[in-house]
């Protein structure tokens, strides 16, 4: 025989044993929650598509992080690393015929080739809330308000998160006003993504030797960068009709964030551009408040997409947002619930006789919907006892030869102690149960 070899996991991937899933599923359940709250259906799509959905759409950053390979019948495919583009495609085939807007939420798992780091792993589940088909800001608004209600539902208040609001198009007239050539502006949005996480210098270097701007252009790019407040921003472009028209919109944005309650949560910063190629407009991050974590979420209007895969030509605003930073920031917060694996009841026997019965106890008690735990053939009653703790069962149904004899059970309270005897035939013919215990 050969001998045996240890496995392990692979980088950047988890095992979810009970304790994990059941955060996982908390979040699940919270985002779906959420969702329906505010209209929105669930859909999914298939984990592996046709690699050139995503070469051609999402830009340079995930182009070098897919998980692509070609097929046994040769064709070039890639696993998903994010749902937009399959969620543009599924549309273009069927959003002709349906109503509009579409309000549409999904939770993919996704896999990017990474460099594995705090926060980034090369799978992630990701909740992807998109509204398809309505124009203007009150739709980038009320996406946003969805994304905020998730972390607000997980307990998550304004002093731990903050959304940070930009807009292309704003930033696109800002630069073309400081005379940032038309084929410099996506070279330049590379640069102001990263203008936090990079000293000074080195911003002002890839400015003037990566994108080629003139030395004063960088200069004036990085001033307004250091203070890029709105209103000073208002203030120095005040004689550009583009930039006026774009501030307009976003003060509007921000207006129907204070109708719905969430102005504190939210704070404009023409820093973000967000990596994907195919934003157009209003563009979003999701951060901890102290900055100490990486991007909780990401999203924006993307008005183009559709149509670029065969769709109709349809707007679309919407975010990804992913479980592996979010869940940090909940362990940072003590905001993740207790594990909880209790069952409802869990049968002792005292001798093998009472086997059978036991059986059939846990059978009626079954169908009436409680969970039902019993000890292994043989077990000493001290062993049942102490797995009855190990499976937090709230209480223990005591099958011995006297009670029986009199048609009765002992029924004992776990966190209390306190026992009674219930007759067998309530057990075995129990009221349903509705809901869940
Ligand atoms: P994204 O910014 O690439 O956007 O990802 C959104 C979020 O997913 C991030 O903020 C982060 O929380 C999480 N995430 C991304 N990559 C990883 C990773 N390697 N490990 C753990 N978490 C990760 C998108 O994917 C867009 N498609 C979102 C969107 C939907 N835009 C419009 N609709």
């Amino acid at each position: 025989m050969s001998k045996a070899r240890e496995f392990a996991r692979l980088p950047g991937f988890r095992d979810f044993p009970p304790e994990e899933m059941a955060l996982r599923n908390h979040l699940f359940d919270v985002w779906r929650r959420v969702s329906r709250r505010y209209g929105f259906l669930e859909y999914d799509g298939p984990p592996l598509e046709e690699l050139e959905l995503y070469t051609q759409k999402s830009g340079d950053e995930i182009v070098g992080q897919l998980y692509n390979f070609t097929d046994k019948g040769g064709r070039e495919v890639s696993l998903r690393p994010e749902m937009t583009p399959s969620l543009a495609r599924i549309l273009g085939e069927r959003s002709r015929a349906m109503p509009k807007p579409i309000r549409w939420f999904s939770i993919p798992q996704l896999f990017r080739y990474e460099r594995q780091q705090r926060g980034r792993l090369r799978e992630h589940f990701q909740w992807n809330v998109d509204l398809v088909g309505a124009d203007g800001v009150e739709a980038d608004a009320e996406v946003l308000a969805v994304a905020l209600d998730g972390l607000r539902e997980l307990g998550l208040g304004v002093d731990d998160i903050r959304a940070r609001v930009s807009d292309r198009r704003l930033l696109a007239s800002i630069l073309t006003s400081i005379g940032v050539p038309e084929s410099s502006l996506v070279a330049t949005y590379a640069v102001v993504d990263k203008v936090e996480r990079e000293p000074t210098e080195r911003t002002l270097e890839r400015l003037t030797e990566e994108v080629g701007l003139a030395d004063e252009v960088s200069r004036q790019i990085l001033e307004l960068f250091r203070e890029p407040e709105l209103e000073r921003v208002a203030r120095a472009f005040a004689q550009d009709p583009e930039v006026t028209r774009r501030l307009a919109e976003m003060r509007e944005f921000l207006g129907t964030l204070e109708d719905l309650g969430l102005a504190d949560f939210v704070a404009f910063d023409l820093t973000i551009v967000r990596g994907l190629a195919y934003y157009t407009g209003i563009v979003f991050e999701v951060f901890d408040a102290q900055g100490e974590f990486r991007a909780i979420c990401g999203g924006g209007r993307y008005d183009d997409l559709l149509e670029l895969v065969g769709g109709e030509p349809l707007s679309a605003v919407g975010f990804g947002m992913g479980d592996v930073v979010l869940a940090d920031l909940l362990a940072d917060r003590k905001l993740v619930p207790d594990f909880q694996r209790g069952v409802d009841h869990f049968i002792v026997v005292i001798g093998d006789e009472q086997a059978s019965l036991a059986r059939r106890v846990a059978r009626a008690l079954r169908d009436a919907g409680r969970s039902v735990v019993y000890g292994v053939r043989g077990q000493s009653v001290r062993k049942q006892f102490s797995a009855a703790a190990n499976e937090g069962a709230r209480d223990v149904i005591i099958l011995g030869p006297d009670e029986v004899a009199r048609q009765v059970a002992m029924l004992r309270d776990m966190a209390s102690g306190d026992e009674r005897e219930v007759p067998l035939a309530e057990l075995l013919d129990p009221k349903p149960q509705t809901g869940e215990s």
